[in-house]
């Protein structure tokens, strides 16, 4: 066991933003303890969200054995195996449904009314109800890309690398750990030790992607 070794904590946002890249090569015999990773997912959640109805849910990998069941579901990518922990980040179609706790706590909390949480919440149900299927899991998926996001700078944070990974069969993965109907799969994340740094990767120019005040948006 190792997980009171600690690993080189980056906190300067400017270093986690352009320090964090893909790894893909990990340290085997290193792990993360489950508080850890409560800590890194919490502060994944505090990502933004759609009238802040987080809809994301995580399926964490953490047992080993596990891990063996989802590597060839994830096109054998070794990362799944030899990383510490991999992160399923899922979409709840129906999240919205927990508007009303999650206004509660917001009450709890002292950060709203009472009187305007259950309006917020029956408005907010009766909405997003009356969505399709299809708009209510793009709005999962992008609210999913967001918590993924922060997840990765948060593990960074610690000292810790990630890769996203969409290489993988979404179907064998709902079919082989009996994800219910409304849970979507976004993305796999791995998080652990690099054994090796990952390669940096380069980025389009700022000026050939951005169109200011829409000119050149037509060409
Ligand atoms: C949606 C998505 C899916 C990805 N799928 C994989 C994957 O299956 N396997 C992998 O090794 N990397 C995967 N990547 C990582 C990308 O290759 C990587 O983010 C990109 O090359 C930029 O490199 P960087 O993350 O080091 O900045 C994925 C990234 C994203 C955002």
């Amino acid at each position: 066991m190792n997980e009171t070794l600690t690993l080189t904590r980056v906190t300067a946002y400017a270093d986690v933003v352009r320090e964090r890249h893909s790894v893909r090569q990990y340290d085997p015999n290193w792990t993360i303890s489950e508080s850890e990773l409560k800590e890194i997912l919490a502060e994944a959640s505090l990502a933004p969200s759609s009238s802040n109805t987080q809809s994301w849910r995580f399926l964490v990998f953490h047992d080993k054995e596990l891990r063996k069941k989802l590597h060839p579901i994830a096109n054998n990518q070794q990362q799944i195996l030899d990383s510490s922990a991999v992160v399923a980040v899922l979409g709840d179609v129906e999240g919205f449904r927990r508007m009303g706790q999650i206004n509660d706590i917001a009450v709890e909390k002292g950060i709203m009314p009472r009187e305007f949480a259950d309006q917020f919440t029956e408005r907010s149900i009766a909405m997003y109800g009356s969505l399709s299927r299809e708009k209510q899991t793009h709005i999962a998926l992008v609210d999913g890309g967001l918590v993924s996001m922060q997840l990765m700078l948060a593990a960074k944070s610690r000292g810790y690398d990630t890769v996203p990974m969409g290489g993988f069969n979404a179907e064998r993965l709902i079919e082989e750990f009996g994800i219910p109907n409304n849970l979507v799969p976004i993305m796999l994340i791995a998080v652990g030790r690099a054994a090796s740094p990952g390669r940096p990767t380069a980025r389009l120019p700022i000026d050939e992607i951005t169109y200011w005040n829409g000119q050149g948006l037509n060409k």
